[in-house]
């Protein structure tokens, strides 16, 4: 590698993953030249290895463990798709049913949370409300928080993995007012979840087979997506040697911004104001306040750092759409034509598409979600659901891995050089 300021060259080893670009091993970078490398946002930086999840983002391809997500999505349920992503293979029957049961055994939460859940305003967003009770199973579980023993990384996935659906819920069911409905474990992952969020205790609660099935899928399509912010987020919290629960908190605060889990609330409410607008009579309007750089507005649901083809999730995403808008009666959904209507023309548009800008898998969960009665603002939750399998796959690799450090970057310092302190009055 050689350098504009005149440093002497230096040879830098290269390694090959399976599939993907190679890396250049940069680690002694530093004691051979005195130079730190510069990648805000990292563009160009592996800062972990990963046998977990794939992208090829110009293909539009996207593998759990080498199975393409189309597959998974179809043949495969969320129960699967976590032990794939957890233990690296797919269940036979025997061992699906062991890994359900499980799960299934730990949906329960500590009785001592809702008092803990109470504390918060009924107003809160759910977001605020997840990243206090997900960092606060640490308080309640003790007997899983030794990042460094593989039994307690084991147990903490699963009671994760089990009890996001019941925290979820009982923060929906606090800030409507209702009482919470404990878990029901002989109904699947995705039905226990719609039980606990709708029912009530006064009425027998049957669940939807159609609505079910596209809500296992929307938890399939977001279980994974390797080195995104939230992941890395939670891998660089883990790091420390912090306990499971903690790192998976830093995760759902990061998710919840509009650039990455907030998305899908952030999509939905723009396309409510088009809607409010005039809808599509107004489309036109609105892509030029996207297009125009001072507006700040961004279609929100499209563009992704690595999909520079189309995000493979988002066609999974407009099949269940069509799907479940169908079985409730409503094809004729405005927002899902309006949806349609939006990314038609940004689909011909020169400014999306000389950037690469396709829709991604948020653009059309927030029109599934809503049809199927989540409210908005529990949208991104539903996402940090999903997603808790794959922060602690991720997290467990890392600790697995004899290469991890503590995550420490490093940086270009502009500031004041050195200089003394003048005394107050002389200021
Ligand atoms: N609307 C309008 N312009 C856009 C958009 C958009 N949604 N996304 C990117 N651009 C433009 C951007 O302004 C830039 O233009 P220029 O080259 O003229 O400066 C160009 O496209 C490249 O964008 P970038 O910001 O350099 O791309 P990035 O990789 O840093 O950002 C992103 C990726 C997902 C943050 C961004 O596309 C975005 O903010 N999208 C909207 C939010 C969204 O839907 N996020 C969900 C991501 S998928 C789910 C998840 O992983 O959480």
């Amino acid at each position: 590698m050689s350098f504009s300021n005149g440093s002497p060259s230096v040879d830098l080893p290269v390694y090959s993953g399976s599939i993907g670009p190679d890396v250049i091993d940069i680690r002694k970078l530093y004691a051979q030249t005195g130079m730190f490398t510069y990648d805000p946002g990292f563009l160009s930086t592996a800062a972990c290895q990963s046998a977990i999840t794939y992208i090829d983002g110009d293909k539009g391809e996207l593998l759990y463990r080498g199975y393409p997500i189309e597959q998974l999505a179809t043949h495969c349920d969320f129960m699967e798709t976590c032990h794939l992503l957890l233990y690296g293979n797919l269940p036979d029957a025997k061992g699906k049913a062991a890994f359900t049961r499980n799960v299934t055994q730990h949906t329960m939460v500590n009785e001592q949370m809702q008092f803990f859940l109470r504390g918060f305003r009924r107003d809160a967003h759910p977001m605020a409300i997840m990243t206090g009770l997900v960092g606060a199973l640490s308080a309640f579980y003790h007997d899983s928080t030794d990042i460094n023993n593989p039994e307690h990384r084991e147990i903490s996935a699963i009671r994760l993995i089990a009890k996001l659906p019941t925290l979820v819920a009982m923060a929906y069911k606090y800030s409507i007012g209702q009482p919470f409905m404990y878990p029901k474990n002989d109904l699947s992952y995705a039905g226990n979840f719609l039980h606990m969020m709708f029912a009530t205790p006064c009425e027998p609660y049957v669940v939807n087979p159609v609505i079910e099935r596209a809500l296992d899928r929307i938890f399939v399509l977001h279980a994974d997506h390797e080195q995104n912010a939230s992941t890395s987020t939670v891998r660089l919290c883990g790091s420390s040697g912090t306990n499971p629960f903690a790192a998976i908190a830093a995760g759902v605060a990061c998710l919840w911004g509009p650039a990455h889990g907030g998305a899908n609330e952030a999509c939905l409410n723009m396309l409510e104001e088009i809607q409010a607008m005039g809808g599509i009579s107004k489309v036109g309007e609105f892509m030029s306040q996207v297009k125009d750089k001072n507006s700040g507005v961004k279609l929100m649901g499209f563009g992704h750092r690595v999909y520079k083809n189309y995000d493979p999730r988002a066609k999974l995403m407009q099949e269940t759409c069509n799907e479940v808008l169908a079985a409730m009666g409503l094809e004729n959904d405005p927002l899902f034509k309006l949806a349609k209507a939006l990314e038609k023309i940004a689909l011909e548009d020169d400014y999306f598409v000389s950037r690469k800008l396709y829709p991604n898998v948020d653009f059309y969960s927030g029109i599934v979600q809503r049809a199927i009665g989540i409210p908005v603002k529990l949208f991104t939750g539903i996402f940090a659901l999903a997603r808790t399998v794959g922060w602690i796959a991720q997290l467990n690799e890392m600790i697995g891995d004899p290469e991890y450090k503590i995550g420490r970057p490093r940086q270009l310092f502009t500031g004041a050089e050195r200089r003394d302190v003048v005394e107050i009055s002389k200021r």
